[in-house]
């Protein structure tokens, strides 16, 4: 081991174009990575211990490797130690390390700074540990240490696209089977991303709750139909065939999960096509379900599309990622960029008194080692 040795590894975050609340239903997701990143500078420790010292927040947390009573505490430093418990239980021994993170993803924005930094420092670690693990298991061991450690029961989407990403593609990953397609977002085209600047908490119990919704819908089912195990398998007949035995919310959290499968093959398709005008609308109608159905939109995500959408060269507009707050994706046709940028700010904070952050992106990389 060479205890001087520093490596460097980036995870970035990623804006989801359609397919939401879809991953955990085993379904479908459109994500891309962004040029956010979260960074992890890694260097060994004679003890099986790790030190992570957090430039955002200026602060350095201890913790030992051996430590049976861990628990989340609501804190940053719940992702990279979760991480390394999850690897260290599924048989993955560490070494003791140092770690530095650094990160630029906006957090609680529904841009996915929680998968950046559990990316960046599951490859920091398993690097560092000198394990050979692929890329797939990674991206469950992430996700489990979302699940199981920090309390949020996530899909496998954020830290899939952290991982998988390429510039200028968004990934079509079906979640059930972890396949995916790349798809070619043409180059006159940005992804303009909109920071309500209300913030999401998605570790609170709205996420969960959904997703149990989902999970009863499943199981009444699942009684006339034993091929169900996921609304992934259900189709629209089928749930309005037994919608009468189904609580109202649940039927309409299903038809969302259903419907919303349909619109990212639909919106594949229309992508390979380079039909930006149907790949629009459907992102349209995404906003639709999960502003009526799924009710994971908020006043401020709405009044987002509802601006974007009016501006001239934008093709489609609707909330991203979990939702509560956070921020809208816009497909922006780049001449007409600038023109929007100036009027969701000006329209935006005329309305609600808040400033909002525009980001204006293409799909980037996933994670990888810097030097
Ligand atoms: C969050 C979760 C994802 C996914 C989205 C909603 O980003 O981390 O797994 O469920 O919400 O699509």
């Amino acid at each position: 081991m060479n205890a001087d040795k520093v490596r460097i590894f980036r995870a970035p975050g990623r804006v989801n174009l359609i397919g939401e609340h879809t991953d955990y239903n085993d379904g479908f997701v459109m994500p891309a990575a962004l040029d956010f990143s979260t960074w992890v500078k890694i260097s060994s420790l004679e003890e099986h211990r790790l030190q992570i010292f957090s430039e955002n927040f200026d602060e350095e947390i201890e913790v030992e490797l051996d430590d049976q009573n861990l628990v989340a505490r609501d804190h940053w430093s719940d992702y990279p130690v979760g991480v390394a418990l999850v690897l260290e239980r599924a048989g993955h021994p560490l070494r003791g390390a140092r770690l530095q993170i650094r990160g630029e993803v906006p957090i609680g924005s529904g841009l996915s700074s929680s998968a950046a930094i559990e990316v960046a420092t599951v490859c920091a670690l398993v690097a560092n540990s000198d394990l050979k693990i692929d890329s797939r298991e990674l991206a469950l061991l992430c996700q489990r240490a979302e699940n199981e450690f920090v309390g949020a029961r996530v899909g496998i989407m954020d830290q899939f696209i952290s991982l998988f990403g390429q510039a200028s593609k968004a990934v079509l990953l079906d979640c059930r089977s972890l396949e995916f397609r790349l798809l070619p977002l043409p180059a006159n085209i940005r992804l303009v991303i909109c920071n309500t600047m209300v913030k999401h908490a998605l570790a609170s119990s709205a996420y969960n709750e959904r997703r149990a919704q989902c999970e009863g819908g499943v199981a009444y089912m699942a009684k006339f139909l034993p091929n169900v195990t996921a609304l992934r398998d259900v189709t629209i007949k089928q749930l309005e065939e037994h919608a009468s035995g189904l609580d109202e919310v649940v039927y309409r959290r299903c038809r969302h999960v259903i419907t919303e499968n349909t619109r990212v093959l639909s919106a594949g398709d229309a992508l390979e096509r380079g039909d930006l005008d149907r790949f629009g609308e459907l992102m349209g109608e995404s906003h639709r379900s999960l502003r009526d159905d799924y009710e994971v939109s908020s006043e401020e995500l709405d009044l987002m599309v509802e601006i974007g959408k009016k501006i001239e060269g934008v093709y489609g507009a609707r909330m991203t990622g979990g939702g509560f707050g956070g921020c809208t994706v816009n497909l922006v046709a780049d001449s007409h960029v600038n023109e929007f940028r100036e009027r969701v700010s000006r329209e935006y904070e005329r309305a609600t008194k808040l400033r909002p952050e525009i980001y204006v992106c293409t799909a980037a990389n996933g994670a990888e080692e810097i030097f």
